[in-house]
């Protein structure tokens, strides 16, 4: 099968997407392995990830090898161990998420991707990460949180954590905000993220998510 580099670290055989996997033989969702020239990869089922169904309806990912990823509402590591595998052993993601429970894995799952920090917190509480993550220059920030306050969680986080200039993706879920029509809900988010960012592109992610936005922006 002919894979083909579609983005940095990313992959696709025409229907499908991959990242390679940084630990040979190791699943993290059920996802299936796939060999090719002595490498080894791993699907990204878009049903399972707001990014891997962003990147299938067109979104442009702008994730580099070695960055520094900060991503809130990691849960269980479906999409963060993708990325993990896109900015190789020298890039570093954060995962943060407030439920003790899914932290329980992504501690798991860090034991093998020594990329991956695990911190369990409320994203939302930004003058307590501030302490913890000073030092770390961030490029790149991916929020999926399903709260009402989603946009604001965001807006806080990009303004401690990220340089003018670089990008960062949200996942909105247009039925935790409110029950207005999912058009006109995500529509209001995605003008409140002006504050902070240029909006560069935003995909609706149905058939895969539904009601979900993902929007792509940089930071003004
Ligand atoms: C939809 S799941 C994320 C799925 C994950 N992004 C993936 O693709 O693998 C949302 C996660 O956000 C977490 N969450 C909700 N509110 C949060 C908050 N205020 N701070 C941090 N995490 C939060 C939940 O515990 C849950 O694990």
């Amino acid at each position: 099968m002919q894979l083909k580099q579609i983005f940095d670290g990313i992959y696709s055989d025409g229907r499908r997407i991959y990242t390679e996997n940084s630990v040979k033989g190791k699943k993290v969702y059920g996802e299936r392995l796939l060999s090719a020239k002595g490498k080894e990869f791993r699907e990204w089922n878009p049903f399972r990830s707001k990014l891997g169904a962003g990147i299938k309806k067109g979104i442009k990912s702008p994730i580099k090898k070695g960055n520094n990823v900060l991503y809130l509402g990691a849960a269980e590591g479906t999409t963060i161990s993708h990325i993990s595998d896109i900015i190789g052993e020298k890039g570093v993601i954060v995962g943060i998420d407030i439920s003790a429970r899914v932290m329980h894995k992504l501690v798991e799952l860090s034991k093998e991707r020594k990329n991956l920090i695990p911190y369990l917190e409320d994203a939302g509480k930004v003058d307590e990460t501030k302490k913890e993550l000073q030092e770390v220059v961030f490029d790149f920030l991916f929020q999926d949180i399903s709260q009402k306050n989603q946009t604001e969680i965001f807006l806080n986080n990009a303004k401690t954590f990220l340089k003018k200039g670089n990008p960062a993706m949200i996942s909105i879920k247009a039925r935790s905000i409110s029950q207005k029509s999912a058009k006109q809900i995500l529509n209001e988010e995605k003008n409140k993220l002006g504050k902070e960012f240029f909006v560069k592109h935003a995909v609706f992610l149905d058939p895969f998510q539904k009601e979900h936005l993902l929007v792509l922006c940089e930071k003004k």
